[in-house]
């Protein structure tokens, strides 16, 4: 299986802080924030890993983590132009996925749980990881029919039909490449990872798991103070790296 970080994006909502910087490269308490959806894939024994980023700071990326032989992994760098969605990573990644499946993590995204096992038993079709929130207007929503099957899942969705959000964590078998090439841009402009989902689910090949531990998608100030803390209490002796 081979790893994606999806590491650019615009980082609108942490302005000043990322006018010369990338928001995965902010501290979490005593690491670059990266270090902590990196940690999940290394953890999980995943040894090819894409590090998609926007081209104003590729250079820093480079510095920082090489070519990844001191972290035992080997890094690959993608630049992403425009950020133009979560799954155009899909389309920039096709090279370096080849034949392989793939799991893909977003460089904001700071996982508690050890999902080393959920990784590796991954078979076939798509495998997507729901928290409970309190704000799901903000996130891609899993609706549940009475038997608590998934029956659709909904963008950012004025009314959203449960609290169960789609965290960035995503695995994929390998057409998931030829998905996203097909997929038209939303009203946004974007190519979204909601739609590889539906298409998932229109093949009934969609796996959603329940992430049991803290979850945090640190792109606000207040998200980011709370992975600080999270980072400083309780996920010190979770890293590896
Ligand atoms: P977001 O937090 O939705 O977007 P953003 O990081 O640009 O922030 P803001 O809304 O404050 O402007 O993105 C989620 C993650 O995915 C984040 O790690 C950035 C990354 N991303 C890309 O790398 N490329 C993209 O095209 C998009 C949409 C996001």
């Amino acid at each position: 299986m081979r790893g994606i970080i999806l590491s650019g994006g615009h980082a609108t909502r942490l302005r000043p802080c990322t006018k010369v910087t990338s928001k995965q490269l902010l501290p979490v308490y005593n690491r670059p924030m990266i270090y902590y959806p990196l940690n999940t894939l290394i953890k999980a024994g995943i040894k090819e890993i894409l590090i998609i980023v926007a081209p104003e700071q590729a250079g820093d990326y480079l510095n920082l983590l090489g070519s990844g032989e001191e972290m035992g992994v080997k890094f690959t760098y993608e630049i992403q132009d425009e950020p133009k969605g979560l799954a155009q990573a899909f389309i920039l990644a096709e090279n370096f996925i080849d034949k392989e499946d793939v799991v893909m993590i977003l460089g904001d995204n700071i996982f508690e749980d050890d999902l080393s096992n959920e990784i590796n038993s991954f078979k076939k079709g798509g495998k997507i990881f729901a928290k409970e929130v309190s704000d799901p207007e903000r996130f891609g929503i899993v609706e549940f029919d009475e038997n608590n099957k998934v029956i659709s899942i909904e963008e950012k969705p004025a009314k959203p039909k449960s609290n169960y959000c789609v965290t960035g964590l995503y695995i994929y078998d390998n057409k998931v490449v030829q998905m996203a090439k097909n997929l038209k841009p939303s009203a946004r402009g974007e190519i979204e990872i909601t739609d590889i989902n539906n298409e998932y689910l229109k093949l009934n090949e969609l796996e959603v798991a329940m992430v049991e531990g803290e979850w945090i998608d640190a792109g606000t100030f207040d998200s980011l103070l709370k992975a600080q803390n999270l980072a400083k209490e309780r996920l010190q002796e979770k890293l590896v790296i």
